[in-house]
């Protein structure tokens, strides 16, 4: 079987019309957001097919099939036991946190944010009138715990977002990480509020530990969008701990209708069909992991990257070759490669860069041949 990135040529790829492909000019390798270069997953294409030849394309039926489908797969896949009554649908993971936040808080409370992380959780709070307080992840791009503690402490920090995976470092949090975490957020009152959404891309061998496996309070905000590619195709799940029930009260009547019957139709099958799918994309990671390493020793030695336990985003430490906070500037306008600026990511990301790389083994040496040519 072809492997999932090896499948498309650049210039087919070259005919979506997706942000990924469309932002910069068409010389410009797009090694930046988080689409995939992969083929679509096969039971999303038959349930799409199958809904529009019937014409199916009216409101959602309002029922707990979507809970039900990721509920199924969160038990094969991490052994949790989710009830479906504590869910509520809504657009998007990023709708479904902010509504989360927008319940759990008032103005002018703060939200407490590891970073650098996923620049739009970092935007969030300031969007919806809640204050953003930034705290630091290790040197390792780990949960620093002593950092949450000192921000727990500000009593006006009502909620702590965790990013579990972490994009942009691909750092998988650990049970005992996520313990701890827990205790702190019990002794301060502070309400953990945690999106998944690339808990299904995680390296053999690593556990990925959902938060609700852990503590009975706080919220998770997932999808089956980045981890089976259909950021195209909306919906999104919110599972709320046993011990936050109360907040199901407290969400908007119209969240769960932002999630469209296509989009729930088209997720359901991802999560009811897409494992061998899912397990074609770890192992392609896996080996432009393995890649990306051996290209960077060997052309770029300067730039530290050690690989990652989760997702297909590389966080390149670019800070020795000299070209400031921001290197993407001049990978794209010398080299002709986009990657996400460190920068974009808040505090700590300042001469880092991250790299997509779901895409075939020609377009990865390629990327990294260009961005060798800009230092010379
Ligand atoms: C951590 C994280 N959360 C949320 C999203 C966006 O999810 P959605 O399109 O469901 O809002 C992304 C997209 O890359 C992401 O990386």
């Amino acid at each position: 079987m072809t492997e999932p990135f090896e499948t498309y040529s650049l210039d087919e790829l070259r005919t979506r019309t997706s942000i990924k492909w469309r932002r910069f000019e068409p010389d410009v390798l797009p090694l930046w957001v988080a689409e995939m270069d992969a083929p679509p997953v096969t039971s999303v294409v038959e349930a799409l097919t199958r809904t529009l030849r019937a014409g199916d394309l009216g409101y959602a039926s309002g029922d707990t099939s979507y809970a039900e489908s990721f509920a199924a797969a969160a038990e094969r896949r991490w052994g949790w036991t989710l009830d479906v009554a504590r869910t509520v649908l809504a657009a998007d993971v990023l709708t479904g946190v902010r509504e989360v936040l927008l319940a759990a808080t008032r103005p002018d409370d703060a939200v407490l944010l590891p970073t650098p992380v996923y620049h739009p959780l970092l935007d969030m709070p300031a969007g919806i009138g809640r204050r953003l307080v930034p705290c630091p992840l290790t040197a390792e791009g780990r949960l620093d715990l002593d950092a949450i503690e000192a921000g727990m402490a500000d009593p006006r920090v009502r909620v702590l977002l965790l990013c579990s995976p972490h994009n942009p470092t691909g750092v998988v949090h650990t049970a005992d990480e996520l313990r701890a975490v827990a205790a702190l957020a019990d002794a301060h009152d502070v309400l953990v509020v945690v999106d998944e959404i690339h808990a299904l891309l995680v390296r053999d061998g690593v556990a990925f530990t959902p938060w609700l496996a852990v503590s009975p309070r706080g919220v998770v905000v997932t999808s089956a969008s980045k981890a089976y590619n259909m950021a195209a195709i909306k919906a999104a799940v919110v599972v709320v701990g046993d011990g936050s029930a109360d907040l199901l009260e407290r969400f908007p009547v119209v969240m769960p209708w932002g999630a469209s019957h296509i989009g729930i139709q088209a997720h359901r099958a991802a999560w009811d069909g897409g494992d061998p799918w899912i397990d074609a994309v770890n192992a392609n990671i896996a080996s432009n992991v393995a890649e990306l390493r051996s290209l960077l020793a060997e052309h770029l030695p300067a730039v530290r990257y050690s690989g990652q336990d989760s997702t297909y985003l590389a966080w390149l430490d670019c800070r020795a070759l000299g070209l400031g906070d921001d290197p993407s500037e001049t990978f794209r306008e010398t080299g002709r490669v986009a990657v996400n600026p460190g920068t974009e990511f808040g505090p700590g990301g300042e001469g880092f860069v991250r790299l997509n790389l779901a895409c075939s083994r020609i377009t990865l040496a390629e990327a990294v041949a260009r961005m060798a040519s800009c230092v010379g």
